[in-house]
């Protein structure tokens, strides 16, 4: 579902090559509803590879949104090689009562593949670590967190206030910066003297949400750019010496706040905009605040342990527990930070069920408690849901239930995303499921390297820009998506893979998980990162990424 415009879809132009790639895979598609779906994907591996595993020949709405279904949770591009992610492959046999699809990879044993190690045990000097935790008292001041201020009913108005909000904070980022050449016209002021901006000496400047993208057989990106009192029809041509991270190469992700310069082209057919520069909103070099040198202590990030699922890589994490009772880092590790999926959850995807080892969602909590308590007294644990966790999926995220908090002792439970300070230095982590999206959108961002979508995030000040991708957004009033405060250090996980370093002045890490490679995505060739502990000192900004596997 699209967020509500008056627009409605324009066809794209690519229909008669994706009916041969179709057609070549032995696949027929009928009906006009059907060529819509499948206009809208933006790879067809996932779908053909599906349909081939499911034996599907014929492709109707109907099975083409089972087939989707199945193949949904992570997509990929396919112009970068990476594969897409997902539990489940097949639709279940029509001939068998099992609601299960066929197995179409051996699950025995997998060998542990050695994770890359950016830092070794012996490459992080102590020095940039001074100061033990148990020196200093737990200060986390939170700033952001859903838990309890959920306020939206759901409602038309609700998602409305949501984006008007969302286009008036960042619309108020670009013009305090003076990131626009002029200041900005409503839409349908600029629309109503279109006449008037039909050249290049009486440009306008417009701002607004960017819907529809697309890009045209001229390899010219379109879009449509919307505010509260029009929308218009846009066009870009890359500029010769762009980056790929130029909105007009890389493209934009739906509902994105875009300015636009340009003008009007008038002539034969409707008036189209010619954009001269588009515009996202301001991030110059950020300066960091840091841990006075009193308070010294050091944070560790981790995410997506997944317990409860059979590739929970538990002697793994015995190992990091003997790490933090033996080793001198460790004794600067004030505070741990768990960033989503801290268990793998029941019912998450069709057949989940069979690659549990803990099948009750309570003890699988219970266990992580029990796997957390082996921390050393010293370490405060910062928990946030994830997709897999027990609460809402809509994001903001509250945090777990108190019923399940009751387990943990030294615990803070918070939402996702939030927003937080420890001893003065800025962290925003969330989990991470809007990667899907960049992923799927834009060119310039891929699953191998998660750090583009977080530095993409950090470009356009939002956290989960589209509405009616693959994360679900709860419309709150007041977007709180949108990155307000440019964080000392920003934290994603979700994608399994590790990341840590420096982007126009944030520390950025993305967490590393526990789990170990899945049957599906040793399929695809898809190999995470697991078992990488990142530790970053709040007064230095150290960082060192120690790892178990
Ligand atoms: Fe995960
Ligand atoms: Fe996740």
């Amino acid at each position: 579902m699209r967020r509500p415009s008056l627009l409605t879809d324009m066809v794209s132009d690519d229909w008669p090559a994706r009916q041969r790639i179709l057609a070549s895979s032995g696949i027929l598609v009928m009906g006009r509803k059907s060529q819509e779906l499948i206009q809208e994907l933006e790879d067809l591996q996932p779908l053909i590879q599906a349909a081939r595993a499911s034996g599907v020949k014929i492709l109707d709405p109907r099975t083409i949104s089972e087939l989707l279904s199945i193949t949904a949770p992570v997509p990929a591009r396919p112009d970068r090689g990476e594969p897409p992610i997902t539990q489940q492959v097949t639709l279940p046999n029509p001939n068998s009562h099992s609601p299960l699809g066929r197995t179409l990879a051996p699950s025995e044993a997998l060998e542990l593949a050695p994770a890359p190690r950016p830092h070794g045990l012996e490459h992080y000097n102590l020095a940039d670590f001074p100061m033990h935790a148990t020196d200093v008292d737990s200060e986390i001041e939170i700033h952001f967190d859903i838990t309890g201020n959920s306020v939206t009913e759901g409602k038309m108005s609700d998602m409305r206030s949501c984006f008007i909000d969302r286009l008036k904070r960042i619309k108020s980022m670009m013009i305090s910066a003076n990131s626009l050449p002029r200041r900005p016209t409503p839409v349908s002021e600029a629309w109503r003297n279109r006449q008037r901006h039909s050249s290049r000496d009486y440009e306008v400047t417009m701002v607004g949400l960017a819907t529809e993208m697309r890009w045209a057989k001229s390899k010219n990106l379109m879009f449509v750019v919307e505010d509260e009192t029009a929308q218009v029809r846009c066009i870009v041509k890359p500029p010769s010496e762009a980056s790929e991270v130029h909105p007009a190469l890389d493209g934009l992700m739906d509902d994105d706040v875009v300015g636009v310069s340009g003008y009007f082209l008038v002539g034969e057919g409707d008036p189209i905009f010619f954009v001269q520069d588009i515009h996202l909103p301001p991030l110059g070099v950020h300066s960091k605040s840091m841990a006075g040198q009193d308070r010294a202590v050091s944070a560790a990030f981790l995410s997506d342990t997944h317990v409860g699922s059979m590739t929970f890589l538990g002697p793994q994490w015995d190992k990091m527990i003997t790490w933090f009772n033996s080793d001198p880092l460790a004794r600067t590790i004030k505070y741990f930070v768990l960033s989503g999926d801290g268990v793998d959850g029941v019912g998450i995807y069709p057949g989940q069920d069979r690659h549990l080892s803990i099948k009750d969602l309570f003890q699988q909590y219970s266990e992580l408690a029990r796997l957390l308590e082996a921390l050393p007294d010293w370490v405060d644990v910062i928990i946030l849901p994830g997709n897999h966790d027990a609460v809402r999926p809509a994001e903001p995220q509250p945090a777990l239930d108190p019923e399940v908090q009751q387990d943990y002792s030294d615990t803070t439970f918070v939402g996702n995303p939030c927003d937080f300070s420890l001893h003065g230095v800025r962290v925003l982590s969330y989990h991470g499921k809007s990667i899907d999206d960049f992923v799927a959108t834009l060119r310039s961002v891929s699953y191998s390297q998660p750090e583009r979508a977080m530095q993409a995030m950090l470009e356009r000040r939002h956290l989960a820009p589209s509405w009616g991708g693959k994360t679900p957004l709860s419309p709150e009033p007041e977007d709180n998506l949108v990155i307000s405060t440019v964080p000392d250090i920003f934290v994603t996980g979700h994608v399994h893979g590790h990341f840590v370093g420096n982007y126009k002045g944030t520390t950025m890490v993305h967490s590393s998980t526990w789990q170990n490679q899945t049957d599906f995505q040793r399929m695809l060739g898809f190999q995470p990162k697991p078992c990488i502990l990142t530790v970053v000192n709040l007064h230095t900004f150290a960082t060192a990424s120690i790892p178990f596997a």
